[in-house]
């Protein structure tokens, strides 16, 4: 039987890659499949990456970082929650670890030439189940729901700390553009 895929050589992967390549195609195509295994066999996972902020409904618990900030590694629990349209400053690999969440991609169709102001429509509005991938270039926006009674877990690769990012979270209805920062555990 193959060894177990840990955090660590999940960790040295993205070093190589990164060291390898500074394509985000080439490195989503690459590192996609390395945090697919790394969701699936999940050795690192503990208790407490199940808990879930009672207000926000989501629990974002840091896996690693770079002294920089950059390779970030989430496992992030979410209860029932609507997490808005929100981009990541940076290229995004996400793997699903315990059931179901719909993602909604959006485009931007605004000319970007407003501060503070975007507009948004959906592009691609699809469940994620455990071991699937959802995969963002810069720029990319999604949003996130968890529509169950369940809490869901998923992994996630940054190229960078998203808290370390000029990145956005967008307002359907105001179409307003705002800062976003996370509450990391
Ligand atoms: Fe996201």
């Amino acid at each position: 039987m193959s060894e177990i895929y840990a955090l660590d050589q999940y960790v040295e992967d993205l070093r190589r890659i990164t060291r390898e390549t500074d394509n985000e195609d080439e490195i989503i195509s690459r590192v996609g499949p390395l945090a697919q295994r790394l969701a699936i066999e999940k050795d690192w996972l503990q208790q407490k990456h199940y808990e879930a902020d009672a207000e926000h409904g989501f629990g974002v618990h840091l896996l690693h970082e770079e002294p920089d900030h950059t390779l970030a590694v989430f496992v992030v629990s979410a209860a029932r929650s609507w997490r808005s349209p929100h981009d990541h400053g940076t290229w995004a690999v996400v793997a699903g670890v315990e059931r179901v969440e719909r993602n909604i991609h959006y485009s931007r169709v605004d000319d970007g030439s407003r501060p503070d102001y975007a507009e948004l429509e959906v592009k691609h509005d699809f469940n994620a189940d455990a071991g699937e991938l959802i995969c963002m270039k810069t720029g990319g926006i999604h949003a996130v729901r968890n529509e169950t009674d369940c809490i869901t877990l998923s992994l996630h690769t940054y190229g960078k700390h998203v808290n370390y990012t000029e990145r956005s979270q967008f307002d359907l209805e105001t179409k307003e553009n705002k800062d976003f920062i996370l509450q990391v555990e």
